[in-house]
C-alpha cells in the first residue's frame, strides 16, 4: 500500500519529537530572558509553547506505539497519524517563524536578542526542511 517502511516512519517521528521539544524550549528562552516583551508577542509565545508541547507529546505517543507493534510496513493508521502531525508541525513552525521576525524587529539594537532570534530562526528553517523531506518521503 505504501512504500514507506516502519524504520523510515520511526525516523521521521523521532525528528518531529526532537524538534518540537526544542521549539517548546525556545519559547521559554524568549519569555524568561527578555524582560519587556509586549503583551501581544508574549501571549503568542505562551500559546505556541502549549502547541509545541502538545505536538511533542503526540509524537512520543505515536513513536512508542509504532515501536511496540513493530512490523516492516506501518499500518495505514500510523501513516495517517504521522502525516497529520507533520502538517500540524509545519503550520505551527511557519507561525513561529513569523513571530521570530516580529521579535527581531522589536529589538533592532539589542545584539543578544538579535543573536537569539537568529539562532532560533536558523533552527526553525532547518526543521522546516526536515518536515519538507518527510512529506516528500511519505508522498512517494
Ligand atoms: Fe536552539
Amino acid at each position: 500500500m505504501y512504500s514507506v517502511t516502519t524504520p523510515m516512519l520511526l525516523n521521521s517521528i523521532y525528528e518531529i519529537s526532537f524538534w518540537s521539544n526544542i521549539q517548546y524550549e525556545h519559547t521559554i528562552v524568549f519569555t524568561e530572558t527578555i524582560d519587556n516583551i509586549p503583551e501581544a508577542q508574549k501571549n503568542k509565545l505562551v500559546a505556541m509553547r502549549k502547541e509545541w508541547k502538545s505536538i511533542h507529546e503526540k509524537a512520543v505517543e505515536i513513536r512508542d506505539k509504532i515501536g511496540e507493534k513493530y512490523q516492516p510496513y506501518p499500518e495505514s493508521d500510523w501513516f495517517d497519524a504521522v502525516w497529520k502531525l507533520v502538517l500540524e508541525a509545519e503550520k505551527l513552525n511557519k507561525e513561529f517563524i513569523e513571530l521570530l521576525i516580529e521579535l527581531g524587529k522589536l529589538y533592532p539594537d539589542n545584539d543578544t536578542i538579535q543573536l537569539l532570534v537568529h539562532h532560533v530562526y536558523e533552527e526553525s528553517g532547518y526543521f522546516m526542511r526536515i518536515l519538507a523531506t518527510i512529506k516528500k518521503l511519505m508522498s512517494v
